[in-house]
């Protein structure tokens, strides 16, 4: 049986730009031949796969590609911003972005329980795109970003990966999926090759549910805000003191409990700002990096002094186990 979610033995390991060259034209042909002259929605959350996946269709088909950004109130500071830049502004895309912020957190409005977070989160994007999807007629086929450990993983019934298999029944589409068969790195590297900005294509991992399993408990605004400040702050100095890249993952979460602290000669009773920052090959073990301590305390500075509702800094030293590295 040939069957097609199977890389091929022969297939070799995109490493350099010549050969993310040549699956890149490979890659236009075979979706000029799937799609003949149809159209295909995408949902672009900004992240390195679907990112790279509506680059390649972009190439491949132009504005008969459909693509839809959800915000759901729980990304990082300025990501749709930049996904609006690079893909309407810059790449000419047809894009829909959709400001969905009100109707997740509403949603989410009370609930503590991190799996019922996941869950609300998952099934209200679902919504969301199906409603778009419903707006638009036409469409015959759907592109995902799905990569080849996302087949493996669902294969081996490690998870049931929200690209394979996950569809909701009315959305009746064929897939069109040109990453299937690539590995993370090799992604990044066609990514670079489609001249996309670093800062997307180098992209730290960044769970589904976003800054939502940041805001531990009950998300409110004020807090959720307090979680996208701090890890933009966090990001920002990464980068300056050249950790980016470095470092594997590193963010901030804000808990929902209080405690005393002083600002300006009076009294606060305010959140602190966890950080976490962890090296890893694979996730599923991982280690706290040692960190300049002068890095440290001017970013503690910088947190309780540009942040609003937060009065300490504490920094997460426990390596994967026994922590996981998210905090829900
Ligand atoms: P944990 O917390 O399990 O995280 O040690 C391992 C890696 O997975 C990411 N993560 C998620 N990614 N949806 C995702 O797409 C999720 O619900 C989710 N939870 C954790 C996490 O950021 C880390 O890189």
């Amino acid at each position: 049986m040939n069957d097609n979610n199977v890389r091929p033995a022969q297939m070799q390991r995109i490493t350099g730009e010549q050969q993310a060259k040549q699956f890149i034209e490979e890659q236009i042909q075979a979706l000029r031949n799937q799609i003949g002259d149809g159209k295909v929605l995408l949902a672009l959350s900004g992240g390195v796969d679907s990112s790279v996946t509506a680059a390649l269709l972009i190439k491949a088909i132009g504005s008969r590609l459909v693509c839809v950004h959800v915000n759901h109130g729980l990304l990082r500071k300025g990501e749709p911003e930049q996904v609006i830049k690079v893909f309407r502004d810059q790449m000419k895309a047809e894009l829909i972005y959709v400001d969905a912020v009100d109707r997740f957190l509403d949603k989410l409005a009370g609930v503590t329980d991190p799996e019922q977070k996941r869950h609300i989160i998952g099934e209200e994007f679902i919504n969301v795109f199906a409603e778009e999807a419903a707006k638009l007629s036409g469409i015959k086929f759907l592109a995902q970003g799905t990569i080849y450990p996302d087949i493996l993983e669902s294969k081996d019934g490690i998870k049931a990966h929200h690209n394979v298999g996950g569809l909701p029944p009315e959305l009746d589409f064929e897939l069109v999926e040109p990453v299937k068969l690539l590995y993370k790195d090799e992604v990044r590297v066609v990514g670079k090759a489609l001249g996309l900005p670093d800062s997307m294509v180098f992209r730290q991992p960044f769970p589904g549910p976003g800054l939502g399993v940041r805001c531990t408990g009950a998300i409110t605004r004020d807090r959720l805000e307090a979680v996208r400040e701090s890890d933009a702050i966090l990001r920002e100095e990464f980068d300056k003191a050249g950790l980016a890249g470095k470092v594997w993952q590193y963010f901030t979460t804000v808990p929902d409990y209080r405690s005393t602290g002083i600002k300006d000669g009076r009294r606060t009773w305010e959140w602190p700002v966890i950080i976490r920052a962890v090296n890893t090959r694979d996730a599923v073990t991982a280690t706290v990096p040692e960190l300049p301590f002068s890095l440290l305390q001017h970013i503690t500075a910088r947190i309780t002094a540009e942040v609003s509702g937060v009065n300490r800094v504490l920094w997460d030293l426990t390596p994967k186990p026994t922590a996981t590295i998210e905090w829900e």
